[in-house]
């Protein structure tokens, strides 16, 4: 994958994000790379967002899985985080959105094989779902980053997002947000 879409820079085109494990090129206006930075393989995750995306839910289109090297439709919008820290009196709007998103998911019944980290459930955890993982599109919110995504109860997703929300340290969203944070996850 490296070899095909390298650019002149060496990199496979503009680095657009960067977490814990893996960077996200814009390969160009329709494709990025999600690229692990250690030996691992996407194949899992690039199976079960296929899974989810036949099922209606909003993941993107999985386009080539390789290795380390996730190839995906590059979605234009921004993160829900991001339109916070923009527009915070959508913070309401944004709440229910991220609540639906988590009852649609845990709507879904588990495909064999995934692990069950936080306890038995047949039903898809996404395990990060808070708003930095959510991208808001023409189309709609569209859901990212499926590393963790595991099989269990839907109320362990519901529980992890309002752990990671209420610990997270994000410089995006507005200061009086920060402070009455439990109120993301009381719309449930
Ligand atoms: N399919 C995509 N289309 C456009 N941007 C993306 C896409 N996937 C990821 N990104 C961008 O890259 C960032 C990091 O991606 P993500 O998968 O959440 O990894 P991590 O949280 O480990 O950094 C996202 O917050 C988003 O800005
Ligand atoms: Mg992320």
């Amino acid at each position: 994958m490296a070899s095909s879409t390298a650019g002149k820079s060496g990199f496979p085109g503009e680095l657009i994000g960067s977490g814990r494990a893996a960077d996200v090129y814009a390969l160009d206006a329709e494709r990025v790379l999600r690229r692990y930075r250690t030996p691992h393989s996407c194949a899992a995750e690039a199976a079960l967002m296929r899974y989810l995306r036949e099922a209606g839910y909003p993941v993107p289109e999985v386009l080539s899985a390789d290795g380390p090297d996730l190839v995906m439709e590059r979605l234009h919008g921004r993160e829900m985080l991001a339109d916070l820290a923009a527009r915070p009196w959508r913070a309401g709007r944004h709440a229910r959105t991220l609540a639906v998103l988590h009852d649609r998911l845990h709507g879904i019944p588990a495909p064999p094989g995934l692990p069950h980290p936080l306890g038995p459930g047949e039903r898809i955890l996404h395990l990060d779902l808070h708003p930095g993982n959510v991208m808001l599109t023409a189309d709609g919110p569209v859901v990212i980053y499926w590393t963790n995504a595991s099989a269990g109860p839907p109320g362990a997703d519901v529980a992890m997002a309002y752990l990671i929300i209420g610990s997270a340290d994000a410089d995006a969203a507005p200061q009086w947000l920060r402070r009455p944070r439990s109120a993301w996850c009381a719309g449930r």
